[in-house]
């Protein structure tokens, strides 16, 4: 295989490319990338993604997955390399709300899957794609935290918590591979026109204990997180490890 080649037009992978979020990335990756294997719990929703991508000229696939299954996780990961090449760009994006409750009535079965996917599926992520990255030493991971990884927010505890652990994992995985030609970042985004955002509007407007989003003077786009996500994992930010990078329109500024 020729290395160069590989690290010029990189194999993408998404995680919930079905997601608004993650269908950007997936799009934006795919202006980069040799091909985009797009991963999703809801298998229509990546294949509705792969097929936008590939009607954009590039090579897609959609994998019907848990990211916090670890067997499936390993087992995708052999399958996109078996197929496509080295992954060289690893968007680790899934993660879902749970629900807006205040923390003493927050359900302990939303908490442990709100971890699960979160906090777990990130780590599985990391895991199986930095064993395969480490040997060939270069490629570029964007785990998806949240402005609620440095940021309190009230009714959102499990979802607070685990992307606070996003940030830990993120730091923690870009020290150990500080010395090679690997790079993990985190993007922050802020409150994103979705599906997500509007859920948790909806919950925290129904709910009797009033909690409201705070400072939210304007939503972002789905485009303007995959736009920072595309940069993080491109060359020009080969200097960029570890970092958190928000994307917010300064929300979290003040
Ligand atoms: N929307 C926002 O305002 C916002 C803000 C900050 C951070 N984020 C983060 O951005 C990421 C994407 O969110 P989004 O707004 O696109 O939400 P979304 O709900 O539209 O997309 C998430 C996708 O992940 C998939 N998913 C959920 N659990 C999964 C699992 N166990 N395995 C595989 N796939 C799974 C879902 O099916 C969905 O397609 C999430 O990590 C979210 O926490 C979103």
């Amino acid at each position: 295989m020729n290395g160069a080649g590989e690290q010029d037009r990189p194999v993408a992978l998404v995680t919930g490319g079905g997601g608004d979020i993650g269908r950007a990335i997936a799009l934006r990756l795919g202006r980069m990338s040799k091909a985009v294997a797009i991963v999703d719990i809801d298998e229509q929703a990546a294949a509705l993604t792969a097929s936008l991508v590939q009607a954009n000229g590039c090579e897609a696939r959609a994998v019907r997955a848990d990211v916090a299954n670890p067997e499936q996780i390993a087992h995708l990961v052999d399958a996109i390399e078996d197929a496509f090449g080295p992954i060289g760009i690893f968007a680790n994006n899934a993660g879902i709300e749970g629900v807006v409750a205040p923390l003493h009535e927050y359900p302990e079965d939303v908490f442990d899957r709100v971890m699960q996917v979160n906090v777990k599926g990130v780590f599985i992520g990391l895991k199986y794609v930095l064993a395969r990255m480490i040997p060939r030493g270069w490629g570029a991971i964007v785990n998806t935290a949240s402005t609620s990884a440095i940021r309190g927010r009230a009714g959102l505890s499990g979802y607070v918590a685990s992307k606070h652990a996003v940030l830990g994992l993120t730091r923690t995985a870009a020290l150990e591979v500080a010395e090679t030609r690997i790079r993990v970042n985190a993007v922050l985004p802020g409150p994103v026109e979705s599906r997500m955002i509007r859920e948790l509007d909806d919950q925290a407007g129904r709910a009797s204990h009033g909690f409201r989003r705070a400072g939210a003077t304007r939503y972002g786009q789905p485009q303007n997180i995959a736009d920072v996500v595309a940069f993080l994992a491109s060359r020009e930010a080969e200097h960029v490890n570890g970092a958190a990078w928000v994307v917010d329109a300064g929300i979290t500024a003040g």
